[in-house]
């Protein structure tokens, strides 16, 4: 698992990642997966509108609104095994908090590598991006997310029950934040 380079997309790379996310979203609620995405299990893609925001937000400043940085981690032969990004916070006068979003190939799971990417963007987000929090939301029903985001000092802020209902079934959903600028 240390082979695997974590290293921050640049733009131009941005629609080999999107063939990679989009086979990733294709395991939501399908087989043993839990649906780890708010889409029905026929229609897990990435929708275009928010990609065209995403690879916008790659090359806008980390003061100004709709920023987005996105890092992959890669096995040996280059290929995607990996992603984690951090993004603005939708709200104003909340510049000093981002939201995350990450996945792991289903090749690579359960290796620790959830883990190593959370550590490096946390580690941007301090350091070089001075945030002091990292906010995300969950599907309660994930429990291999949540439990790994309770692992790396996530905690609970909140659950709305019900929010979504898809495919049939309810589907609540669960906040959780990590404070970054002090010692818990
Ligand atoms: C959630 C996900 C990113 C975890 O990645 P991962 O590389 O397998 O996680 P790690 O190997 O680093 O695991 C770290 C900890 O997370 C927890 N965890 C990970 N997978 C788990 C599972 N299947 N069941 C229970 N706990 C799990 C464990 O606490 C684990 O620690 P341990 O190995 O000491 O038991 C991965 O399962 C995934 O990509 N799922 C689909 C996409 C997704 O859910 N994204 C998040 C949407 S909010």
């Amino acid at each position: 698992m240390s082979q695997l380079l974590i290293e921050q997309l640049e733009p131009a790379g941005f629609s080999d990642f999107l063939l990679y996310l989009n086979d990733h979203l294709s395991d939501n609620g399908q087989g043993d997966n839990v649906y780890f995405q708010a889409q029905p299990r026929a229609d897990s893609r990435y929708p275009a509108d928010k990609a065209d925001a995403f690879r916008t937000g790659l090359q806008t400043p980390l003061d100004t609104p709709g920023w987005r940085r996105l890092w992959l981690a890669r096995a040996a032969d280059g290929r995607i095994a990996g992603h984690i990004d951090l993004r603005a916070h939708p709200e104003r006068y909340a510049a000093h908090r981002c939201l995350l979003g990450i996945g792991v190939d289903r090749g690579f799971r359960q290796q620790g590598l959830g883990s190593r990417l959370i550590d490096h963007a946390a580690q941007w987000a301090r350091a070089s991006a001075q945030l002091a929090w990292i906010d995300l939301q969950v599907l309660s029903v994930n429990t291999p997310a949540i439990r790994l985001y309770q692992s790396k000092g996530f905690v609970q802020t909140g659950e709305i029950p019900d929010l979504f209902r898809i495919d049939g079934h309810s589907f609540a959903y669960t906040g959780m934040s990590k404070r970054l600028d002090t010692q818990t």
